[in-house]
């Protein structure tokens, strides 16, 4: 694929509900049939030479609101891709990463994300990071509270530097599938420069070739950060 590649994609994978809807099936297989989707589209997303994929698998309001039962069968996917699927991942050298508040899942839930993320191979060239019980105000308020107990001055770097994502850059690119045009509270402060892409593909069907779709428009816009593009001055 022709342009530039970006190095971190965040993924907002919207849609599993109304997929398993349309189908007469319980959401359950919705979200069965959405995990199946994301490991495609890692996969993918490593072959293009993508660095970092973040996808939002449980935000704060889900845990908050959904029914036990949605939230029995999304535990049950965590254990599955976190027991079996994860092994595959490291073989091919890459890693995964959590962020967000584990303390609210079951314990042998947040035990193996931790250890997912423990057994993950050093320098990995592809990083699946999953945003589990995250919230963007949370993790803002969460990082500024650090900083003031800590009696240090809050400044862009200083807050950045106390967020889930310290370590890895800011997301060059934001997809969203499901035909919601909003952001849901993911990756407010690292994305304020990030290009949106916005599908109304349901996320069970966001194939790989889906995904180079929203690579390609990516790698033709002109990214000037508030600032000049050189070239076309
Ligand atoms: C939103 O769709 C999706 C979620 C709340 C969960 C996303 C989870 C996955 C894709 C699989 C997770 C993988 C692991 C390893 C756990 P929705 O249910 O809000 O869809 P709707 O808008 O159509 O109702």
């Amino acid at each position: 694929m022709e342009g530039s590649i970006p190095r971190h994609v965040g993924l907002i994978m919207d849609g599993n509900g109304r997929w398993a809807q349309a189908r007469h099936m319980p959401r359950s297989l919705g979200h069965n049939a959405g995990m199946n989707a994301m490991i495609r589209i890692s996969k993918r997303a490593k072959e293009l030479g993508v660095s970092w994929l973040t996808v939002y698998v449980l935000s704060t309001e889900n845990l908050a609101s959904r029914p036990k039962e949605e939230l029995d069968g999304l535990f049950g996917l965590f254990r599955k891709y976190f027991t079996v699927n994860v092994k595959k991942l490291y073989k091919q050298g890459a890693g995964v990463k959590v962020i967000g508040d584990l303390s609210p899942l079951p314990q042998d839930v947040k035990e193996l994300l931790e250890r997912g993320e423990k057994d993950s191979p050093a320098g990995a060239a592809f990083t699946l990071v999953f945003a589990v019980n995250y919230g963007s105000r949370a993790e803002i308020a969460r990082a500024a509270a650090s900083l003031s107990a800590d009696g240090e001055e809050i400044t862009e770097e200083s807050l950045a530097k106390r967020l889930y994502t310290s370590d890895i850059p800011a997301p060059d690119l934001i997809i969203r599938t499901g035909g919601e045009k909003r952001l849901s509270n993911f990756l407010l402060y690292q994305g304020a420069y990030s290009e949106l892409y916005f599908t109304d593909v349901l996320f069970p069907d966001f194939t790989p070739r889906e995904f180079e779709k929203a690579i390609e428009e990516y790698s033709r816009r002109d990214r000037r950060f508030g600032g000049i593009n050189e070239l076309k001055r």
